[in-house]
């Protein structure tokens, strides 16, 4: 039965583009501009990430972090991609569309970051927007899903303003910053309004 089929994309995943900003898949070259963005932004991000590896922005891990996005890519279970600002190509986050189910499920879930010199400035609003119309459409997904620890207005806020609903709540969830912590459940369907 078609709905239920595994997308199977042999070509990397094409540019998505909307909304002001370009989301496409990393690669080696995105190197140093994704170190010095996430280095800058350690004291912003890590309190909302699971604990960085000591050689987290080294590029060899980068190189690994590369290959293991293509595997998941080409298996269908994720979908990583950059953020840049249409205007000047300049890195600004990442989106990462995972844990893909197929069959009777047809879902994923995304995880975000932005740089802390471009936060609050309506990037993620604008690659999460961009992002949906891609996983209803070309990946065939029937529903979205993200979560997030109930201090975290700022991903609260983001999930509210581009439509997710809030369904539940997890104890537990997610080990972040090296801490299991109760996270907001949040989604979105297909056939919610735009
Ligand atoms: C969550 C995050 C990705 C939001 O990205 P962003 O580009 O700053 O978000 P936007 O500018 O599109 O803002 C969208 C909405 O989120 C909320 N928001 C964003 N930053 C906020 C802040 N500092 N305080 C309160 N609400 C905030 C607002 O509702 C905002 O809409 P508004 O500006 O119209 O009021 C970013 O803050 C981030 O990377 N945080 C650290 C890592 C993280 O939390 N990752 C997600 C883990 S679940």
């Amino acid at each position: 039965m078609a709905f239920f089929r595994t997308v199977s994309l042999s070509e990397p995943a094409p540019a998505i583009t909307g909304n002001g900003v370009v989301l496409r898949a990393p690669h080696a070259g995105d190197h140093a501009e994704w170190a010095a963005l996430r280095q800058a932004s350690r004291d912003f991000l890590t309190p909302w990430e699971p604990i960085w590896p000591a050689d987290d922005l080294t590029r060899g891990a980068f190189r690994r972090r590369i290959k293991r996005y293509a595997e998941d890519q080409r298996s269908d279970l994720a979908y990583a991609f950059l953020i840049f600002r249409a205007q000047d190509n300049a890195l600004v986050g990442g989106l990462t569309l995972a844990n893909i189910r197929r069959g009777v499920a047809q879902t994923g879930s995304i995880g975000y970051w932005v740089g802390a010199p471009f936060a609050r400035q309506g990037y993620m609003s604008a690659a999460v927007r961009t992002v949906i119309p891609y996983c209803f459409g070309a990946l065939r997904l029937h529903r979205l899903e993200a979560a997030c620890i109930p201090g975290n207005a700022a991903s609260v806020g983001l999930l509210e303003k581009t439509g997710f609903q809030r369904e539940g709540y997890a104890r537990g969830y997610l080990c972040i910053n090296g801490v299991w912590h109760d996270h907001l459940l949040y989604a979105r369907l297909a056939e919610d309004p735009k």
